[in-house]
């Protein structure tokens, strides 16, 4: 039995209590429903910022009655002391995934972005030691590794970030670290590599590339690549994400740690492009209009790939699902949802 499978399902024998910030959102949101049909308990703390009241609403229907009322939402906001205090009320483990996203959104606005993802941070980590959690885990970022050259990327070897988003990201390791030295309250950081599943906004000016490109693709509309598509991403599947969630929050380290959170795969922005297509064909929708390429987008890296070894070691981390599966069980829901 793999690790994971042995983990649910002493998690269903004795329920735990989870607090899920950014639970609106598209990572927190799933995150949120597989926890509750495992029969835990969860706390969802968002200020919907950029998450949705519709995710918790589709989540509803997606679990029993009974599971759903092992569910309570509070409407709030990491950069208030309060909230996080009355959200650790009780909790044994901490998923936190509220945060500003997005590499050009903090080159516009990055004092939001510091504000939100450092200083909310701050006092999630302050809050969760003082609640005597059992353990807290934190979305960290592939970013982190900013400008260093080397593939596939391995945790220790992180160069300078490339934008305000990836400064936030790394300063969240930096006081898990301290958190650690300091007060030995241990914190595991997971850097997650472009995930994407359903319930990824694909709206607005800040969306991430795989709903963007299938909301257009569904629509008929012209998709633009940045670049000359040669970029290269380790996709991930959110539900990777969610089994190195649970596996990360149950298993105790002494001391805070990061792990990539990926699949070991690279694909090109063109390969990305096809991928796509490929699978709309399968759902019956033909696609044939060619990509735009424009500029490259200031702040991103040019390729990413992941080293899971740390993860798979430590902590019996096993990625089920490669893009290319990945894709094919969310298109369903784009074509009902987009
Ligand atoms: N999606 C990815 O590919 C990816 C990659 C690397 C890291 N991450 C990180 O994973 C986490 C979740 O990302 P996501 O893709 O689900 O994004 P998302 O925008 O869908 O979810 C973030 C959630 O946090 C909430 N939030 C934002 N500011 C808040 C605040 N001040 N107080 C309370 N709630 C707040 C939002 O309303 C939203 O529901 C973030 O920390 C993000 O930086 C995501």
């Amino acid at each position: 039995m793999n690790k994971f499978t042995d983990t649910q399902q002493q998690l269903q024998q004795q329920p735990c209590t989870w607090l899920v910030t950014g639970v609106a959102g598209f990572i927190g949101s799933n995150l949120l429903e597989a926890l509750l049909k495992l029969g835990q308990k969860v706390v969802g703390l968002d200020n919907f910022a950029t998450g949705h009241q519709r995710n918790l609403d589709e989540v509803q229907g997606l679990v029993t009655s009974q599971q759903w009322q092992n569910f309570s939402f509070i409407e709030g906001d990491i950069r208030h002391i309060d909230a996080c205090h009355q959200a650790l009320d009780g909790v044994d483990y901490v998923l936190h995934q509220a945060a500003l996203g997005s590499v050009p959104r903090s080159l516009n606005d990055p004092a939001t972005t510091n504000d939100v993802n450092i200083s909310g941070f701050l006092n999630m980590l302050i809050t969760a030691k003082e609640a005597q959690v059992k353990n807290f885990v934190y979305a960290a970022s592939s970013s982190t590794y900013g400008d260093h050259p080397a593939l596939p990327k391995v945790e220790p070897n992180i160069g300078n970030p490339l934008s305000p988003y990836a400064v936030t990201k790394y300063v969240n390791e930096l006081y898990a670290d301290v958190f650690s030295k300091s007060y030995g309250f241990n914190a595991t950081g997971l850097r997650y590599f472009n995930v994407f599943g359903r319930r990824q906004d694909p709206d607005g000016a800040y969306a991430a590339v795989i709903p963007k490109w299938t909301a257009a693709m569904n629509k008929q509309q012209v998709v633009q690549i940045n670049g000359d598509g040669e970029t290269s991403r380790d996709f991930c599947y959110i539900e990777n994400v969610v089994q190195m969630n649970i596996l990360a929050a149950t298993t105790l380290l002494d001391k805070s740690e990061v792990f990539n959170v990926a699949v070991g795969d690279r694909t090109t922005l063109n390969e990305l492009f096809g991928a796509i297509q490929s699978a709309l064909a399968e759902q019956g929708v033909s696609y044939d209009i060619a990509a735009k390429y424009a500029d490259f987008r200031a702040g991103d890296v040019r390729h990413s790939q992941a080293d899971v070894t740390k993860a798979k070691t430590l902590l019996g981390y096993d990625p089920q699902f490669r893009i290319s599966e990945g894709i094919s069980l969310t298109m369903p829901w784009y074509i009902a949802n987009v």
